[in-house]
């Protein structure tokens, strides 16, 4: 499929989704978004893929957020619109049933923040810059971003940051667990890559089931979050992968997984 605004390529069972409009810092407008659905969908679809990385075209931006330009015109009903169809691309995204790296080369704000949270999780450049700027613009942030960043770092710091509008650096996104992992800028995709590789050789039913029981368990009680568990526990004993995992092992072997049912 071709793309005006976005990259798609597929290597070695990994997905690459690039936003690509580096002159507009990739900014996110409503037909960005419509792309963004549809490569996730593709990915999503592809048996071929089993791990997806979200990064941003050019040295400078991941995604500098919604489009301010097109923004500047809405009338409130066109912002609901834009925020209802934005937040449900998100969680298209979040519930992609594969791993998804948010490999974040540069500024990460407002919209583009909230992308980056929607992934699994973020590697980032050190010339990378994050922050939820809209209330600069006399807005809030409309794609989930107050209520992601609160899970991910605590009301606090969420609301410093959405309160403030300033930015902060990839270190700091790392101290309070917003990132994962900072690296040099020239080795964020080869890094990216490697973990992306690294899970891609593991077995699609128990990343999925990973994926899903941390996602929806977080959503609910413990107890109930562990017997959401033990069902997604006993569901890999279907999986050839379960066979393959343990034989490979009695069998002091590395295993070689298929990522089908039994
Ligand atoms: N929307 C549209 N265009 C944008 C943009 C955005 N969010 N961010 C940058 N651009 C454009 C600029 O207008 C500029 O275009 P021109 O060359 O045609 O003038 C080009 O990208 C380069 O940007 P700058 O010249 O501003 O680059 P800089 O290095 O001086 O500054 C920046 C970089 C600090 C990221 C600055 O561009 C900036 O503050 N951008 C806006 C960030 C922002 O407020 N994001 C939140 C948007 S609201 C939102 O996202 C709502 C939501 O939750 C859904």
């Amino acid at each position: 499929m071709n793309f005006e605004f976005l990259l798609y390529n597929v290597a070695e069972g990994i997905a690459t989704i690039t936003f690509n409009r580096p002159k507009a810092l990739n900014a996110l407008s409503p037909a960005v978004m419509e792309e963004l659905d549809k490569a996730i969908a593709l990915a999503r679809d592809d048996d071929e893929v089993k791990v997806v990385i979200l990064t941003g075209a050019g040295d400078k931006a991941y995604v500098a957020g919604a489009d301010i330009k097109i923004m500047s015109e809405f009338t409130p009903l066109m912002a609901k619109k834009f925020s209802v169809r934005g937040q449900e691309v998100l969680f298209n995204l979040a519930s992609l049933p594969k791993p998804v790296i948010a490999c974040v080369n540069g500024f990460a704000l407002g919209g583009g923040n909230e992308v980056a949270m929607a992934c699994d999780f973020i590697y980032a450049s050190d010339k990378a810059r994050f922050g939820q700027p809209e209330i600069n613009l006399g807005v809030i942030p409309g794609f989930g971003g107050t209520q992601r960043l609160a899970r991910l770092v605590g009301k606090g710091l969420a609301k410093e940051i959405c309160l403030t509008g300033g930015m902060i650096s990839a270190q700091e996104a790392k101290e309070i667990g917003l990132v994962n992992k900072v690296f040099p800028h020239a080795e964020l995709m080869a890094k990216t890559l490697e973990t992306a590789k690294l899970m891609a050789s593991k077995g699609v039913v128990a990343l999925r089931e990973i994926k899903q029981v941390i996602d929806e368990g977080l959503d609910t009680d413990l107890r109930n979050a562990c017997l959401k568990e033990i069902d997604r526990f006993a569901l890999c004993f279907t999986s050839e992968d379960q066979i393959e995992g343990m034989g490979a092992f009695l069998e002091k072997r590395s295993p070689s997984f298929k990522g089908k049912l039994a």
